[in-house]
């Protein structure tokens, strides 16, 4: 029999019945009160997820990288300099998408898996100023989450616009806009708040703002002020056709997160990210990357000795259907991924570290059969207070 997958992978990710009920619902017609409602309460959400009141949230119909596009597009003319610093496959997009428009990227490589160090960019930007520093919250491809309040630091205090890819991390670690000095941040539907992929999530500050006011790279479809003045009608429009089913699922999907509320959410994300790194820790299995006790989102775990990590991910999705992600770049058959950021449960966490188990025992590992799972149950424990 068919079975839907488990997905366990870095997004999209498992999408709740009440979003699923809510995207299948009939269409609300995309101009007028019904829609306006849906945009003016998703809005409302989301500003409170960014932890701003000073900032406008505009909603892109487009997956995260449009949203990044975006960015690019409205703040920055060819020949702007730009800050980026490369720790992996994200970080590195943000260079593509710069260059694609004619900025100058100035950079500073890490290998991947490193933290960013802040003192690093601040010897860079004292060096040589720049009109922006781009930032990628949680890395995806090692998850680590970068440290985006000290990074924000010292860009303002250089004086650079702050923008941060938080595609990944919205929903999933802290994050406070206003207070860390952000000016734009990026986010996606389809991740932490675990509806479908095809709205983008843009938080822009006022000298975001004034940035764009001036910038002239070339801007159409994600011309941020067009999406804004149509955001300030009485009810609320997207100035093209939006993702209407995606709206109404993103709606619902942000009702069920603030039914828990943002502190909860966040604890959850940690419960069960040391869940994960607990679990895989038990089966002898190293983890990859830096800062792990703040790694929340995903868990990047080495093949063993001997082991290619793409025929681990590639065994455990055929025999249990669990979706894990393989390694990208540099780390391609030495990792493997699990993402552990949406809507998931303790017992979700538990059904993949079991079919991990089963799946490196399959492919020769000696694994201690129940061990993932029984370290795993023991985080849990503690969080409950049990
Ligand atoms: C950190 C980060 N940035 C950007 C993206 C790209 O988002 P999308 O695939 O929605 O365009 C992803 C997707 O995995 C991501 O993890």
């Amino acid at each position: 029999m068919d079975r839907p997958e488990i997905i366990l992978a870095p997004g999209p990710t498992p999408i709740p019945t009440e979003v699923l009920q809510a995207q299948g619902s009939p269409l609300v017609y995309h101009r007028g009160p019904g829609f306006g409602a849906l945009m003016r309460d998703v809005t409302s959400w989301l500003t409170e997820l960014y932890r701003t009141s000073s900032a406008d949230v505009l909603l892109l119909t487009s997956s995260g990288t449009g949203g990044l596009e975006s960015a690019i597009q409205n703040c920055f003319s060819p020949g702007d300099e730009v800050f980026v610093p490369l720790a992996g496959f994200f970080a590195d997009r943000w260079r593509q998408l710069a260059e694609a428009y004619g900025l100058v990227v100035r950079t500073v490589e890490y290998e991947w898996g490193a933290l960013v160090r802040p003192d690093d960019v601040a010897a860079a930007l004292a060096e040589h100023p720049v009109k922006a520093v781009l930032l990628t919250q949680s890395e995806t491809s090692t998850g680590v989450i970068q440290p985006i309040e000290e990074l924000a630091r010292v860009a303002n205090d250089a004086g650079a616009l702050v923008i941060v890819d938080v595609v990944s991390s919205l929903g999933a670690v802290p994050f406070a806009f206003d207070d860390w000095g952000i000016d734009v941040a990026v986010g996606g539907s389809q991740k932490a708040l675990s509806a479908s992929p095809g709205i983008a999530l843009v938080a822009i500050s006022e000298r975001a703002w004034n940035a764009a006011a001036s910038a002239t790279n070339p801007r159409f479809y994600f011309d941020w002020a067009i999406y804004r003045r149509f955001a300030a009608l009485p009810d609320p429009e997207n100035p093209w056709t939006p993702a209407i089913s995606v709206m109404q699922g993103l709606h619902a999907a942000l009702e069920l997160y603030f039914q828990d509320g943002i502190e909860a959410a966040l604890r959850r994300h940690a419960t069960l990210s040391r869940g994960v790194k607990e679990g895989a820790k038990a089966l002898g299995l190293d983890l990859f990357g830096e800062g792990l006790e703040q790694n929340w989102t995903v868990t990047a775990i080495r093949a063993p000795e001997g082991l290619d990590a793409d025929a681990i991910a590639n065994r455990i999705r055929a025999d249990h259907g669990v979706v894990l992600a393989p390694g990208q770049g540099p780390l391609k058959g030495k990792v493997f991924r699990i993402g552990h950021f949406g809507y998931f449960s303790e017992l979700d966490i538990l059904r993949g570290l079991a079919a991990l188990e089963m799946t490196l025992g399959a492919l020769g590992y000696p694994v201690k059969r129940g061990a993932a799972v029984a370290a795993a149950e023991g985080v849990f424990a503690d969080a409950q207070g049990a």
